[in-house]
């Protein structure tokens, strides 16, 4: 019967012969997501459950509270329609993984996929069947908080791991009873709010909007993400909630998204807020209108939707099709047949399947920034003593991130646990937290701690950020490492031994005030539950590194935005056309230095490169081919490279293969990311690696927004970031 319900033309059936029995009151009520919590039912909450007026909860994950929920929204209201259920499972539920961020640091779509399904069957083991997730902003901006939640600063490998997070969700039939329906956020624009300040506006122009921030979307929609959710702030002086050319006409209408779309927490409302509208009635009417068929916390629906329809100022219609999106999705969640979630059918949370999937997530999201005279891996046998210093060595809470409102930290095995127990007696460990939190400017440890360093063969530093700087509306304006970080490094580095640093952040930080005073930098982000032991094997060496940077590091914040798939200009710079301030001549007139696109205290360059990461091994790329020279318009092609690892141990490497179109109706970026893949390699082993791409890959946007793939000259390169050296061309001519 489950099955049989699920046919889309059933379901289709089923959904029309319901709408047909509805109220226009119990109609609205679908449209309304209310919020809960706190194991507790409200009276009025459950007056709305009973009276129709309530589609859908968020923040209830007390399984008992959710199925009586369930029971009173079943059993009590006229029609018996079961609830969505909504809980942010942003990156784990008990069982915390890396932060988004972290995870495309892996460039792994099928682990950030298992990683989101361990996070999909803890969190249906309470009774949440939709979550908040992916979050596919493309951003470019350190600053913002928001950029812990997402995949990074390009549009290709945000769309291949949205995808991947996002069946990871939805599994291969969202009526299992572990599936949880996905919802991409935020639509659209949002990850390029104005100096990356949350919730400022977004000045996207159409050209830039389609080709770079609304592609991993198309993915989302093309992979059959069942909701979408708008974004807080305004794309072209319009807000997402409101903006019908984004929502209705693109989302819904070119791109055919069968599934529905919520707002954001109380988005209608803050219309007015905006100055979009002077009061809750004509936002909740321009809502409607753009498309948003579910309203998340806020009562604009509830209250005016009655009336406006009923006053002819909105088409019932725009209702009835709302309400058609989200009964589908009830119906293909299996909702009418099982509302009730038994938390004695699932195995408990954190089981060690689940642990382990956090542990190889942190493994490959762990980047090696910086490895001088090779200080990594450390033996363990040569090692006799090592000081282990800093704010977030051993907080197992600070490791989980932001968004982690399920995530147990009791469960948290901190570096510090991790490296006491791998060093088992072989070597000393002495621990200094040195400072109280990342942000502390109180130095009276530092004494301290170079002492310590000055004993000790070596010393890793656990620096960073505390989970709180970053995620949703906490941005930073000066992205260093907090309080006196950078002092304690330099105190630690006077003691002459050798000096690991290892950062544990929510954003990318400028690091160029201590790059040189470590000798080696492990970038591991908040790696989640399981991060101890992943920085423990990297720093022993049982592990390589293999993670790859997702996202450009400036050298300081003055460059943002800076990323690899800038545009050209008419005047782009060369490494000899740029001038240092400390180097201008006195007597350099205007026009006489450079003149090309730089910064004269920073150059033009990122510290470190978007798809930069270093490993214990060392590989070698060489022989770049494609198949044939010339490719007409419609045909695959194949582009592959020798890679080898020429160094003493097995690991993974990332390759990625970029793609420079040479001339555009639009001018297109220097390099776009195009295919990637993981590959393992053991000492002396070499391999073809090998990308087929069609020629639909190197479509874009133009200049009348439509999508076109342009006849003409191409270059390509293969290799270990975006600043790949091998390069080879080929030719798009038209079909025959
Ligand atoms: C965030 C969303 C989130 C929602 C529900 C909002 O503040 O912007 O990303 O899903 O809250 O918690």
């Amino acid at each position: 019967m489950v099955e049989e319900a699920r046919g889309t033309e059933e379901i289709d059936r089923r959904v029309a012969a319901l709408l047909d029995r509805m109220s226009l009151e119990e109609k609205i009520g679908q449209m309304s997501l209310v919020n809960a919590g706190e194991s507790y039912i409200h009276d009025d909450l459950a007056e709305g459950l009973r009276a129709g007026r309530v589609g859908g909860v968020l923040n209830e994950v007390d399984v008992g509270t959710v199925n009586e929920l369930q029971r009173i929204a079943v059993e009590e209201s006229r029609l018996g329609i079961p609830l969505l259920i909504g809980r942010d499972v942003i990156h784990g539920f008990k069982t915390v993984m890396p932060i988004p961020l972290g995870q495309a640091a892996t460039w792994n779509p099928d682990l950030v996929m298992q990683a989101a399904r361990v996070a999909a069957y803890e969190a249906a083991s309470h009774g949440v069947n939709w979550t908040f997730a992916p979050m596919i902003d493309v951003c470019r901006d350190p600053r913002w908080g928001r950029i812990a939640e997402c995949f990074g600063e390009d549009p290709h490998l945000a769309s291949v791991l949205g995808v991947a997070m996002l069946r990871g969700f939805q599994g291969p039939d969202l009526g299992r009873p572990d599936a949880i329906a996905a919802c991409a956020k935020h639509f659209a624009g949002y990850g390029a709010v104005e100096s990356g300040r949350d919730y400022a506006a977004a000045n996207v122009p159409e050209n830039e909007l389609r080709n770079v921030h609304l592609r991993p979307f198309r993915a989302a929609v093309d992979a059959g993400v069942a909701t979408i959710m708008t974004s807080f702030s305004e794309v072209d002086g319009v807000p997402a909630t409101a903006n019908e050319r984004l929502v209705r006409r693109i989302l819904k209408d070119e791109w055919a998204f069968g599934g529905f779309v919520v707002s954001d927490w109380d988005s209608v409302r803050q219309l007015r807020i905006h100055g979009l509208t002077a009061d809750d009635r004509e936002s909740c009417r321009e809502a409607v209108t753009a498309g948003v068929d579910m309203e998340m916390h806020g009562d604009a629906y509830t209250v005016h939707l009655p009336a406006l329809v009923r006053g002819d100022e909105l088409d019932e219609e725009l209702i009835d099709a709302a309400v058609r999106r989200i009964l589908r999705l009830k119906f293909r969640l299996g909702l009418f047949e099982r509302p009730y979630t038994d938390p004695a059918a699932f195995l408990p949370c954190a089981s060690e399947a689940s642990l382990a999937t956090a542990r190889q997530a942190a493994l490959q999201s762990v980047v090696l920034l910086r490895n001088e005279h090779r200080v990594l891996p450390m033996s363990p046998e040569a090692l006799r003593s090592l000081a282990v210093i800093g704010p977030l060595a051993d907080a197992g809470d600070e490791q989980l991130g932001t968004w982690v409102f399920d995530g147990d930290p009791g469960l948290s095995v901190t570096p510090l646990q991790a490296i006491r127990d791998l060093a088992a007696g072989r070597f000393d460990v002495q621990y200094l937290r040195a400072m109280e939190t990342s942000r502390s400017r109180d130095t009276r440890a530092f004494d301290e701690a170079a002492t310590l360093a000055g004993q000790c063969d070596a010393t890793v530093l656990f620096l960073g950020e505390e989970a709180i700087l970053s995620g949703e509306a906490h941005c930073r304006a000066d992205i260093n490492l907090p309080g006196a970080q950078a002092e304690l490094v330099a105190r630690v580095r006077e003691a002459g031994k050798p000096v690991i640093a290892v950062i544990l952040a929510g954003r990318p930080l400028t690091l160029a005030n201590i790059v040189d005073k470590a000798d080696a930098i492990l970038y591991a982000w908040h790696p989640g539950t399981m991060g101890g032991p992943a920085i423990a094997d990297l720093l022993f060496g049982i592990e390589s590194p293999s993670g790859k940077l997702p996202v450009s590091f400036p050298r300081m914040v003055g460059q943002i935005p800076i990323y690899y798939s800038h545009k050209n200009t008419g005047k782009p710079p060369t490494p000899d056309s740029v001038v240092h301030i400390d180097n201008i001549d006195p007597k350099a007139r205007q026009l006489s230095l450079g003149m090309t696109s730089f910064h004269f205290d920073a150059g033009y360059t990122p510290l470190f490169a978007f798809g930069h990461g270093l490993s214990y091994t060392s590989f070698e790329y060489s022989s770049i081919r494609v198949s044939r020279d010339q490719i007409r318009l419609g045909e695959s092609f194949h582009v592959h490279a020798d890679l080898r690892n020429t160094g003493a141990i097995g690991a993974e490497e990332v390759v990625q293969l970029y793609v420079r179109d040479l001339v555009g109706n639009v001018t297109r970026p220097v390099r776009e990311l195009k295919g990637f893949r993981r590959v393992r390699l053991e000492p002396g082993q070499q391999v073809v690696v090998d990308f087929e791409l069609h020629t639909d890959d190197l479509a874009f946007h133009g200049r009348d927004m439509r999508l076109v793939v342009e006849p003409g000259e191409f270059q390509v390169w293969i290799g270990g970031s975006s600043e790949a050296g091998l390069r080879a061309e080929f030719r798009v001519v038209p079909p025959a």
